[in-house]
């Protein structure tokens, strides 16, 4: 049975059964203590808290997944998977116990030809929570399961929370027995290999305030009602239906397993490192595109985070089989789209976005990959060579930080030389700069609260309604106050607050656009708002300062947003929306937004291109853009569903795509996004846009920085002005110019040469009489010399060694040169073979002499430099090295 198939029967077991059927959620948790969402319940947690009233009280999905805490696991189990589906059905406070273990029974033992999974009976078993009598009584009588099929266990096993505080409950799990060719007799607590889980059916009820581990927890009460959270694993259900060994021979991977080994011609089954390395691929791989595909990019925090390294280790392992320079990212992943696609059609119409960010990702690695390994060699040789046997963390952390080295490849290359890695060291600074950096996200996104405060504001107030489209001001309520962290009722002039309205014109950053800027006033107080964020979905939290009398909570407010600003920022995001059109216009479909800022009067906007973007483009680019301003277009916002905005061919953002209800921005006929933000009424209102450049900020993802409005003219105004101010000096006309400087500048350095010839030419003619005048010490030439000021320390370096050149070979000869090539005096030594064998060391008569001028220098003893800060001590220096040479040679 394919995977397909598997959730389409689950899910229609249960429509039959009154269950509303609901989308997956996005991978994105909503959820602000989870990075991805990794269970089946994840999205309804607010329904069993009782925070949110859901759509209907019997909910069945099939939900992605993604968990990575077991990471290095995969592979080398027949059951860790990066991405899994779960497969649930859920009662928000509708039917309990009662019905859901016979559910369970129906569906699992039905006949396949009836719509069921068609289970053999004798080969399932159960487990319960050690003293939930019901659970067992409802196995053993209603269900009729035979005692020794039933097996009670405790918290470790069978009790289900989140893994933080939230809801939780004892659990009731099933288990498939796939034959004793799979390991030993007695039931799930002997062997879970053999007896693989299939169901957990969780009986949600309590509350949890606190979650330590597993199983130390703190129970605040009851939920509001009693409900059932179940989760089958897809991917499990598969292995056992399609009769394979493990999770990575089922229908939906083995096939980019299978096309993994073909690219690398590698035979599966054959060496056990090898198939490691596929299962690793095929799992990789497939988590990576759905990940993509949710709008999940490659970073170095957070989710971009986990992404990066599961991209990752695709690639290495990839290498591992013999991939070398070659790049099959592509391929694999467009295996992966088409087997997905069919649960999955937005993968589909996503294709160009999800393989130019793999692409992209890849191919920056492997850049990394060499760079990074020119690196590692250097240092596992200075490591050999301090005769250690570990790596230093620093250097595993540099190599992560600056070269996008994973850990795990360190150590495994390092390993590969016989070494260690302080892999202790390596995780503090891991630590340090992470604790760095959330602090200063935190700090942005929430000020100083601690989320829970939102939390129980958005509980209070409820979802914030936003005005701001058709309204600038608008009178509304005070519904809550934030003081240093916590729900104030009352805050007085001079405080820092951060206020929650019932309505509010004031938009939150979000989407690229950054924040408004306002005033609200109440009859007593006035508050400055300089920021606007939104740190949950629905909640609008005003940040600034009372300016004067006391804001109370309750009270009545207007609420006032800065125009100008405003219109400026929505010049902007218009401004971005055609430019991202342009782009894709001029490079093609992959060239995906990775990110905007919309600022006033200037904008930024991000894309994943595989290499830098060629001048002739973003003027081309430009030129579109301009010419849609001069159409003036009319710009439209409207709300349409998911499936209507696609076929209209609007471009989604990832992650947008999930709400029942999208809105859907257009410029006329030219540009169609699902956008949040705030626009202008028809393009015309944009007056220009000018753009700056481009530049490479990363992965693959290039960055195009341009200018709107009033700003974009007053920039091209002052080119223009600089542009007359040239043709003025240089008494050229304006298309002249490239041409003119390029001949100055050509003049420029021509003479720069000769000028530098002449200066040697002129330092070097005084060599001759410098040798002549060479005085003579017990038998040796001696040669001391003060060059004229601002004479380059090569040109002493020359001259010194030109005349030591003048004298014959058996003439021992001592050359000193002293000069100040700036205000720093430096002195160069030079001695001849016959000199030295007199027992003269240049870099000893340079110390001397360094000494004198208030430095230090020294080196071999044929040629030697040094320098110091007194020029004024020169003289002395030259005269305290010729009794140092008189001093040697008298001997
Ligand atoms: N929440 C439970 C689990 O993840 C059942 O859906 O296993």
């Amino acid at each position: 049975m394919e995977s397909a198939e598997i959730a389409r029967r689950f899910l229609r077991f249960f429509e039959e059964r009154g269950h509303k059927i609901v989308p997956s959620a996005s991978l994105i948790a909503e959820d602000p203590t989870l990075l991805l969402v990794n269970a089946g319940m994840v999205p309804f947690k607010p329904y069993f808290l009782g925070q949110r009233k859901p759509p209907a009280s019997r909910l069945a999905t099939a939900q992605k997944c993604v968990r990575t805490p077991d990471i290095e696991e995969v592979g080398k189990t027949t059951r860790h998977a990066t991405f899994f589906q779960m497969l649930g059905n859920f009662s928000i406070g509708d039917y309990f116990k009662a019905e859901v273990i016979p559910f369970a029974w129906e569906l699992l033992t039905r006949s396949e030809s009836d719509g069921g999974f068609g289970f053999p009976e004798d080969r399932l078993w159960a487990t319960v929570y050690h003293d939930d009598d019901e659970a067992y009584d409802l196995w053993r009588n209603r269900v009729g399961l035979p005692e020794e099929r039933i097996q009670r266990r405790g918290l470790e096993d069978n009790y289900w929370h989140m893994g933080v505080a939230g809801p939780g409950g004892p659990c009731s799990e099933i288990y498939y027995d796939r034959g004793a060719e799979y390991g030993k007799e007695g039931g799930p607590v002997a062997d879970e290999d053999r007896y693989l889980e299939v169901w957990n059916l969780v009986f949600m009820q309590y509350q949890l305030s606190q979650v330590r581990s597993k199983v130390d927890f703190d129970v605040d009460g009851e939920l509001p009602s009693k409900n059932i959270d179940t989760g089958m694993g897809l991917e499990r259900m598969a292995t056992i239906l399609q009769g394979v060994d493990n999770l990575y021979e089922i229908d939906t991977t083995y096939k980019i397993l299978d096309r993994a080994a073909e690219l690398t011609k590698t035979r599966y089954g054959r060496d056990h490192r090898a198939d490691v390395s596929l299962r690793v691929v095929a799992d990789h791989v497939r988590t990576g595109t759905m990940l993509v595909a949710d709008g999940v990019l490659p970073g170095n925090e957070g989710r971009g985070y986990v992404l990066r390294r599961i991209l990752r280790r695709t690639v290495r392992n990839l290498r591992l089989l013999g991939s070398g320079d070659d790049r099959y990212m592509h391929e694999l992943t467009d295996v992966a789209i088409n087997v997905m696609g069919e649960q999955y059609p937005e993968l589909k119409a996503d294709a160009p976005q999800i393989h130019g960010i793999i692409d992209a990702e890849e191919a920056s690695f492997l850049g990394t990959l060499r760079t990074g390994t020119a690196i590692f060699d250097v240092a596992v040789e200075e490591t050999k060579r301090r005769s250690a046997t570990t790596l230093p963390g620093e250097q595993a952390f540099k190599l992560h930080d600056t070269y996008g080295f994973p850990i795990d490849l360190t150590l495994e290359m390092a390993a590969e030389h016989g070494l260690t890695v302080d892999e202790e060291g390596f995780r503090r600074l891991m630590k340090e700069q992470r604790q760095a950096a959330k602090a200063d996200a935190a700090a942005k996104k929430t000020g100083n609260a601690d989320i829970s405060v939102f939390g129980q504001l958005l509980e209070a107030s409820g979802k914030v309604e936003f005005l701001g489209y058709d309204q600038t001001e608008a009178d509304t309520n005070v519904a809550g106050i934030i003081a240093d962290g916590v729900p104030v009722p009352v805050a007085g002039a001079g405080s820092s607050v951060e206020v929650v309205l019932a309505r509010t014109p004031f938009y939150a950053e979000g989407g690229g656009q950054l924040a408004d800027q306002g005033v609200i006033r109440t009859s007593g107080a006035e508050v400055e708002v300089v920021d606007v964020q939104s740190p949950l979905a629905g909640l609008v939290v005003h940040r600034g300062k009372v300016r004067k009398g006391e804001l109370r909570v309750g009270d009545e407010a207007q609420a006032e947003i800065d125009v100008e600003r405003r219109r400026a920022i929505s010049r902007s995001h218009s401004a971005t929306h055609l430019v991202h059109r342009g782009f894709k216009n001029a490079l093609g479909e992959t060239a995906a937004q990775a990110g905007s800022e919309n600022s006033p009067g200037r904008f930024r906007f991000d894309f994943t291109a595989s290499g830098a973007v060629p001048q002739s483009v973003l003027r081309d680019v430009e030129d579109e853009v301009n010419a849609v301003l001069i159409n003036d277009l009319q710009v439209n916002a409207f709300y349409t569903s998911q499936a209507e905005a696609r076929a209209m061919g609007a471009l989604a953002m990832f992650g947008e795509k999930y709400g029942d209800e999208v809105r859907v921005v257009e410029i006329g006929d030219y540009s169609r996004e699902l956008c949040g933000g705030t626009h202008v009424h028809s393009s015309g209102q944009l007056g220009l846009v000018k753009v700056l450049g481009e530049q490479s900020v990363g992965a693959g993802v290039r960055r195009v920085e341009a200018l709107v409005g009033i700003d974009a003219f007053r920039f091209l105004a002052r080119e223009s002005v600089l542009v007359a101010q040239l043709t003025e000096q240089l008494k050229a006309r304006r298309e002249e110019l490239p041409e003119r400087i390029d001949g100055i500048v050509t003049r420029l350095r021509t003479a720069e040469k000769e000028l530098e010839k002449l200066r040697s030419a002129q330092v070097l003619q005084v060599a001759g009489d410098l040798a002549a005048q060479a005085r003579d010490l017990h038998g040796v030439s001696v040669v001391t010399h003060r060059a004229p000021d601002g004479t380059g320390a090569d040109d002493l370096r020359k001259l010194a060694l030109d005349v030591r050149g003048r004298f014959p070979a058996d003439r021992p000869a001592v050359i000193v040169i002293a000069g100040a090539p700036s205000d720093r005096p430096v002195v160069v030594a030079a001695v001849n073979e016959a000199g030295r064998e007199r027992g003269l060391k240049a870099g000893q008569l340079v110390g001397v002499a360094a000494k004198a001028l208030g430095g230090g220098g020294g080196g071999k003893d044929d040629v030697a430099q040094g320098g110091g800060t007194r020029p004024e001590a020169t003289g002395d220096a030259l005269r305290l090295v010729e009794q140092a040479v008189a001093d040697q040679v008298s001997r």
